[in-house]
């Protein structure tokens, strides 16, 4: 089984990363750190996480300690839709780059749907490998990719998948496109602010313990491994160290096509980031469920 994704760039994509959104000031430097410790590599990042600065001092006394070189790493982050204009992307990108004391990033997504304008002279600059996406639905995927000049095609669509938003259709679709996708909320997102009283705790439900014990696992190894086994990569976030080591050994087991059907055939279905703030916005991706 790869553990690394090829983009459509030739660059090549750590299959699990540390998602760092609330990774709160205080702890986010430390997570990152012992993640490195443990062997994670693929870091998602965010202007909008607000603790881009702490992340950056880890990885720079990581790479001054020699544990790890730039070019091992692979850093995503991704541009706030209140920066789109033309004149923004480039002095919000460089924000982001001098926070996290870097010269380029990996891959640098949109964080959302609302209002594409080009981010590829980022790339022609060099400032960052690959642009990608975030939060397009299967049609928004659609007309990007039918834009006249695209030059630079997204190596990536970022999106909410667990159990209960499997997203078969448009992980295929985007797979199918030579698009790499990346599976946030993997774990369900236990401690998610506000999140709705019919939303379940994956880590609780029978199904997903039966398997878990099966192959002694915890559910957070299998909803991890899920995602492994369809080619997508996926960013648990943690920054309890015991949770980042125990996401990280999800590469010696492997779920049987039965578990996988059982684990993509749940009938509860809901988003739990919805971007409910957005809803009135025309490019709202989220209006057909
Ligand atoms: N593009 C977007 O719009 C978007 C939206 C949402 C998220 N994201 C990205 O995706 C990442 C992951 O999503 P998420 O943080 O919302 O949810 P998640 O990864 O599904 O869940 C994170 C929660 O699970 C807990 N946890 C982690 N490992 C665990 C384990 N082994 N056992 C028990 N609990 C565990 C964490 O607590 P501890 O920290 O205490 O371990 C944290 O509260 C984010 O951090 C962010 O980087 C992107």
């Amino acid at each position: 089984m790869a553990t690394y994704l090829e983009l459509p760039t030739r660059g090549r994509m750590p299959i699990l990363g540390l998602g760092t959104w609330q990774a709160l000031q205080g702890t986010a430097r430390d997570a990152v750190k012992f993640a490195i410790d443990v062997g994670y590599r693929h870091f998602d990042c965010a202007y909008m996480y607000q603790n881009e600065s702490e992340i950056g001092d880890a990885l720079r006394q990581k790479m001054e300690e020699g544990v790890v070189r730039r070019e091992e790493l692979f850093i995503v982050s991704k541009l706030w839709s209140t920066f789109h204009e033309r004149s923004l992307v480039k002095e919000v990108c460089q924000k982001t780059l001098a926070a996290l004391q870097l010269d380029y990033l990996d891959l640098y997504l949109m964080h959302c749907p609302m209002g594409f304008k080009a981010m590829e002279e980022l790339v022609d600059v060099g400032m960052v490998k690959a642009i990608g996406v975030s939060n397009f639905n299967h049609k928004q995927m659609g007309r990007l990719l039918g834009k006249p000049g695209l030059r630079h095609k997204p190596a990536n669509n970022q999106i909410e998948s667990h159990p209960c938003l499997p997203q078969e259709e448009l992980i295929k679709f985007c797979q199918s496109k030579g698009i790499s996708v990346t599976a946030y909320c993997p774990l369900g997102a236990p401690n998610w602010p506000g999140s709705k009283p019919d939303h379940i705790s994956l880590f609780d439900d029978p199904q997903i313990k039966e398997i878990a014990l099966k192959h002694n696992k915890t559910p957070a190894q299998v909803l991890i491994r899920l995602q492994i086994q369809r080619n997508v990569s996926v960013i648990p976030k943690s920054v309890t160290p015991q949770h980042i080591e125990e996401n990280f050994k999800v590469f010696d087991f492997e779920l049987t096509e039965e578990e996988m059907e059982t684990l993509l055939g749940f009938k509860k279905r809901y988003r739990i980031c919805a971007l409910s703030e957005c809803k009135n916005h025309k490019d709202y991706p989220f209006s057909e469920d």
